[in-house]
């Protein structure tokens, strides 16, 4: 960082960049006081700015500086100071300012500061506080080194994609709903009153329709926005590299992606990521029982359909009747697993919409499981070895929907390799998960639902089954799309579009939408699939899953500058908030609640 470039009219230097170099040179600071501390006569105060802090001494009998005495925490000042030396042995090598001091001869107090509710850097303070005085937090270090290195992201991945031919193009904001699977949030409009506008869930169809206008590449720092229940790694607002490209195929996105990952991990963590794996979304869920593995686990799961069935035990018999889907999750050493634990592992199992867990145990008084009565013991011996189970170990095994049975013995998994400290966290593990299904039934609503959103291609190969429409065909199409996972996230994904109306009209139809729907929803797009559709295909990262994982962070809030909170309000704001009746009017709005 030029250093010159933090000169102006208040200050000559940032506080964190002197050092040694400046010795004797006249400085004029601005900051924040960090600390102040009276030592016989004189006054210490560890000045703080972005780019860190300096020890700046007064000597309050000087005039020009008595008012050093009502220096506060978190007072705003200028100073003007010589740098000097640290006397020997006050030297402090873990700040880069360490071996040098500020003596100062002047000092301004720019502004005066309250108490403040949270102190700066102060770990014990409640998420609440520091979510209504996010300003005082993102004061801290650590958030804003966060800060710099979502900035420094954005930076490289702009210049990457640059050099590479890509253009980055705005788009609107106000909208209309675009198909990411979760809910819109709605805009009123107040010319067309009635009428409302959807936040892009992402700008799907708008990349696509730069494509069609002949944009060829196209990037963007878009603004992602979706209702939909929050998690540790969700917010309703987000942010999406967002990238499409032309006459391309999936290993030419793919392959694109990768070279930007693996610029990432050089040029901010210095860190050479290696071959990134491809396995199929069927192997994934078989071996993992999730489609977006922590692959530093190494804990797997095991089909133990044929063994269980058909010794008349009813539960597994009727789920592989219905050719449901028996799994066991087995863990090394841990037949120590009190009846506790398992209680606690039945009710995750359960959140999941299994019925139950069965669980075995091996250990020096022999195999005992929840289901002891029902087998002979060479069966249950069979059984938990061909689970993956050995001495000293368990075996957690459900029998449910295919869904159900990886949904919870994936949660299992997780939950088992964090207690057991299984995971090595200093890592990073990449996957590629390719060959997802197309479609994915819904029972609820009896219809099929696209797995990624309706303009993805499938593979060359099933459209034949795609236009033929038939439910039988349908669930055996694959999708040209792909998902890279980091340590248990999906960190990106896209697919290769549908770029021939006709296809896109089979698609639709698969998905059960009426003519009306087609043509309210997606009307303008299919037209514009009318007038000449290059080949194209795309990928969208989530930019702020990516920060959470270079920066460590468990938490997405801590890489949003003004996150919200799990119930989607600003604690600093209190948006969203009510509006004023005539406020309401003007849009043509009444409450049902009023
Ligand atoms: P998708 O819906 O998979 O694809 O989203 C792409 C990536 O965006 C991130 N993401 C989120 N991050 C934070 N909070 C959220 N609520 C949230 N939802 C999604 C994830 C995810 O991998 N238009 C397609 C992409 C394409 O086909 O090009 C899309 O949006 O990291």
């Amino acid at each position: 960082m030029e250093t010159q470039a933090f000169k102006s009219s208040l200050r000559s230097h940032a506080c964190g960049h002197l050092n040694a170099e400046n010795l004797s040179e006249k400085v004029t600071l601005c900051g924040w006081v960090d600390t102040r501390r009276d030592h016989g006569g004189l006054i210490f105060v560890d000045l703080r700015d972005r780019l860190g802090l300096v020890q700046v001494v007064f000597n309050p009998q000087d005039a020009a500086l008595k008012s050093a005495k009502d220096l506060r925490s978190e007072f705003v000042i200028q100073l003007e100071g010589v740098v000097q030396a640290r006397p020997p042995g006050m030297i402090n090598a873990k700040i880069a300012t360490g071996e040098i001091e500020v003596s100062a001869t002047s000092l301004k107090i720019l502004s005066e500061a309250q108490t403040p509710p949270i102190q700066v850097d102060d770990d014990k303070v409640s998420e609440v506080l520091k979510l209504k005085y996010r300003y005082l937090d993102i004061r801290s270090p650590r958030l804003q080194n966060i800060l710099v290195l979502r900035h420094e992201v954005a930076q490289v991945t702009r210049q990457f994609l640059s050099e590479r031919g890509f253009i980055e193009v705005e788009t609107p904001i106000l909208y209309k709903s675009t198909p990411e699977g979760a809910r819109d949030f709605l805009v009123p409009s107040r010319v067309s009153q009635g009428e409302f506008y959807a936040l892009p869930q992402s700008p799907q169809t708008l990349k696509q329709l730069l494509m069609i206008g002949g944009m060829d590449r196209y990037f963007q720092i878009a603004r992602c926005f979706r209702d939909e229940d929050l998690r540790a790694d969700r917010q309703p607002e987000f942010s999406q590299i967002d990238i499409e490209m032309s006459f391309v195929d999936q290993q030419d996105v793919m392959d694109l992606s990768a070279e930007l990952l693996r610029h990432i991990w050089k040029e901010i963590k210095g860190a050479d990521i290696g071959e990134i794996p491809v396995w199929t979304f069927e192997r994934a869920m078989n071996t993992y029982g999730s489609d977006k593995p922590d692959l530093r686990n190494p804990l797997k799961l095991e089909d133990v359909t044929s063994v269980v069935s058909g010794h008349g035990f009813k539960v597994f018999d009727d789920v592989a009747a219905r050719e449901g889907s028996i799994k066991g999750l087995a863990v090394p050493g841990y037949a120590s697993v009190s009846r506790s634990q398992i209680d606690k592992l039945t009710a995750m199992a359960k959140q999941m919409g299994a019925k139950g867990l069965v669980w075995m145990k091996k250990d020096d008084k022999g195999l005992q499981s929840s289901i002891q009565k029902f087998f002979t013991p060479e069966q249950l011996e069979d059984i938990f070895t061909k689970a993956g189970g050995g001495n000293g170990g368990a075996v957690f095994i459900v029998a449910d929907d295919f869904e159900v049975t990886c949904a919870s013995l994936a949660m299992l998994r997780d939950h088992i390799a964090r207690e057991l400290n299984l995971i090595d966290f200093s890592k990073d593990a990449f996957l590629w998960v390719v060959d997802f299904p197309l479609l994915e039934y819904d029972a609820e609503s009896r219809r099929w639902a696209a797995r990624h959103h309706p303009f993805t291609m499938c593979k060359d190969e099933h459209l034949p089954l795609l236009e033929g429409g038939k439910d039988a065909d349908l669930k055996k199409v694959l999708a040209k799309a792909y998902d890279l996972v980091c340590n248990g996230h999906e960190l990106f994904g896209g697919s290769v579009r549908i770029h021939r109306q006709k296809v896109q009209e089979a698609m639709f139809s698969a998905l059960g939408f009426t003519n009306e729907e087609r043509e309210e929803k997606f009307g303008f797009f299919i037209e514009a699939l009318k007038y000449g559709t290059p080949p194209h295909g795309g990928v969208a990262w989530g930019l702020d899953r990516l920060i959470m994982i270079l920066a460590g962070t468990a938490a997405i809030r801590d890489v949003i500058a003004f996150p919200k909170t799990a119930k989607a309000s600003c604690l600093m704001s209190h948006a969203p908030s009510p509006v004023a009746r005539e406020q309401l009017l003007e849009l043509g709005i009444r409450l049902a609640t009023t």
